[in-house]
Order: C-alpha cells, then sequence, then structure tokens
C-alpha cells in the first residue's frame, strides 16, 4: 500500500491534493503531527485532521511526533484519525496510551526514532495495528533514506510471523522507487517529496510495483 505525506503537498489546497493522490491511486493519507518539541518543527494540529476527515475519500494515518501523546490522543481520534501512531520515545506510558488509542475507536500504531533500538518496541507490537519504522529523522520531509534501519524491518517481519501477529509494518523516510525496493518487506510506504513532487500516478504506480 502507497500512504502520500501530505507534508510535502500544498497546504494552501489539501482538499484537491488528497481527492488527487486518492485518484491516482493511493491507499491512506498519511498526517504528520509535530509539535516543535519531540521534533524541531511544527506542522499541523487537531483542527486540520478534522477538516481532512470531512473530505477524504482514504483512512486518515496520523503521525504524531510530539512530547506526551496521552495528552492529546483522544482529540485525535475524535478528529478522526482512522490509524494513530505515537513515537516509543515520547511518553512514559506507551503501552496505556496505545490500549487507550483502541479504546477510544482508533488502530493504534507505534513508532521509533532511528537512533532506538527495534527491541524497544517489540512488547508493544501485540497491542498494535501498525509498526512505523522511520528511515529518516523524523522532522522534516525530503531528507536522504538511511540504509542502516531496514534490518529493524526484518526484525519485526521476523517477529511478527513467530508471535502470529496482525500488525502491518509501515516505513516512513526517503521512500523513492528505488528505496522501497529496498524495503519488499513493508506493507505500507509513507511517501512526501517523492509522490507530491512529480505526476502522481506514476509515482504510487512505481512504488507499488517495488
Ligand atoms: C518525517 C515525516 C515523513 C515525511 C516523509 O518526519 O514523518 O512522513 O513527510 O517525507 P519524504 O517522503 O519526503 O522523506
Ligand atoms: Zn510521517
Amino acid at each position: 500500500m502507497v500512504a502520500p505525506s501530505i507534508l510535502s503537498a500544498d497546504f494552501a489546497n489539501l482538499e484537491k491534493e488528497i481527492k488527487a493522490v486518492a485518484q491516482a491511486g493511493a491507499d491512506w493519507i498519511h498526517v504528520d503531527v509535530m509539535d516543535g518539541r519531540f521534533v524541531p518543527n511544527i506542522t499541523i494540529g487537531i483542527p486540520v485532521v478534522k477538516a481532512l476527515k470531512k473530505v477524504s475519500p482514504l483512512p486518515l494515518d496520523v503521525h504524531l511526533m510530539i512530547e506526551e501523546p496521552e495528552r492529546y490522543v483522544e482529540e485525535f481520534v475524535k478528529a478522526g484519525s482512522d490509524y494513530l501512531t505515537i513515537h516509543v520515545e515520547s511518553t512514559k506510558d506507551a503501552a496505556g496510551t496505545l490500549k487507550r488509542i483502541r479504546e477510544l475507536g482508533a488502530k493504534p500504531g507505534i513508532t521509533l526514532r532511528p537512533r532506538t533500538a527495534v527491541e524497544e518496541v517489540l512488547p508493544l507490537l501485540p497491542l498494535c495495528d501498525l509498526v512505523l519504522v522511520m528511515t529518516v529523522e523524523p522532522g522534516f520531509g525530503g531528507q536522504s533514506f538511511m540504509n542502516d534501519q531496514v534490518a529493524k524491518i526484518t526484525r519485526l517481519r521476523q517477529e511478527i510471523s513467530s508471535e502470529n501477529l496482525s500488525c502491518l509494518i509501515e516505513v516512513d523516510g526517503g521512500i523513492n522507487a528505488e528505496t522501497a525496493k529496498i524495503c519488499h518487506e513493508a506493507d505500507v510506504f509513507v511517501a512526501g517529496s517523492y509522490v507530491f513532487g512529480k505526476e502522481y500516478g506514476s509515482a504510487i504506480a512505481s512504488l507499488k510495483g517495488s
């Protein structure tokens, strides 16, 4: 599956952009939420997610890059997040926050920074529908893919099959037709600059062919 990241879309025309990538074959819409603390950038928040939900024909895959996400998960679920992903480094109670997301009716996801060991998230997988492997340092679109993160995908795939879990593996950061091939064990490719930087249909098709 392909989840275009609207961080690289035209923010003045988000409805048009979402409908265009949906038409071009996208599966989910990836929404990057940054608070200027967990990462050194500020993007969008709850009112924008709510507005996107009204116009998106596709599920919203919301990636929270915020400190203490437990303070805001309820509002993000109510705003219409279908998948809601938190960073393991951002909270003292990742397990409790993931359970809360599920109770609220959304699909919980866990993610980790490149320098965090994959072992940190393994015990949380039974609580998740999604695990996101970051292949750039979170904070900005348009960075280069980090090859040294690919082994995490393999480790997660092993764990998911050996424990018979139903968690999807998503990869985010520097994804294009070439790097997606290296991540062939992932289920969902997030791509921002690659999709929005060229003709949407051919970009999405090339990722699906990977
Ligand atoms: C980075 C975000 C990504 C970003 C990806 O913090 O999580 O979703 O938008 O952008 P590209 O695909 O350009 O690396
Ligand atoms: Zn993201």
